[in-house]
């Protein structure tokens, strides 16, 4: 029988976009599985708990049968070759992101060699999308209903009050 072919698809998602869950629903027609990796990322110092970060994306996709949602704090690669991914995704939005998105997906080429970086592109209208923008509209009381979840949407307008 053929090999299962699964993609791992990791970001910090704080909070998960609209512009996330359409990546990851065209990446569900390309794979046999997808995995969500939701990056503890401390770094970033994160609005939402990691808990809460996995749960939005959970309660978005729960009708895509074979797509998994993870939190991970070890190396994206390593997180890869544990699930038995062989594809790690990543959305390019602009050319903006090109430079720094290169450069990861052949650092992490340059710790497992049979492990691809796939870019793939968004639609159009979440091609200005970032996770920033949309906390920052929502914590001044914006609309943000066309760029997030409900679920997402009514945790930002709790937080703006
Ligand atoms: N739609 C909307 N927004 C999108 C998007 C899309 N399709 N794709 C990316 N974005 C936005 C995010 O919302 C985020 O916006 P923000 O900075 O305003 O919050 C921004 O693009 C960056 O996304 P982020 O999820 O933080 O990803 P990243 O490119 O910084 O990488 C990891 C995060 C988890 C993949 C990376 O840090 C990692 O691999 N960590 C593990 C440790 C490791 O292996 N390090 C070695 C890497 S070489």
């Amino acid at each position: 029988m053929a090999k299962k072919k699964i993609a791992v698809y990791p970001g910090t998602f704080d909070p998960v976009t609209n512009g996330h869950l359409d990546i990851m629903r065209r990446s569900m027609c390309l794979f046999d599985a997808l995995i969500v990796a939701v990056a503890l990322n401390p770094k970033k110092n994160p609005l939402f708990p990691i808990e809460e970060r996995v749960k939005f994306i959970k309660d978005a996709t729960r009708d895509l049968e074979n797509l998994e949602v993870f939190a991970f704090d070890n190396l994206l690669v390593d997180f890869a070759q544990n699930h038995k991914a062989s594809v790690i995704i990543k959305g390019l939005r602009a050319v903006s992101d090109f430079e720094y998105e290169l450069q990861m997906g052949l650092m992490n080429r340059s710790i497992d060699q049979k492990i691809e970086t796939l870019f793939m592109i968004p639609s159009q209208e979440y091609s200005f999308l970032s996770s920033s923008f949309v906390k920052e509209i929502a914590l001044h009381n914006g609309n943000v209903s066309k760029l997030v979840p409900q679920p997402v949407k009514a945790r930002l307008k709790k937080l703006s009050k």
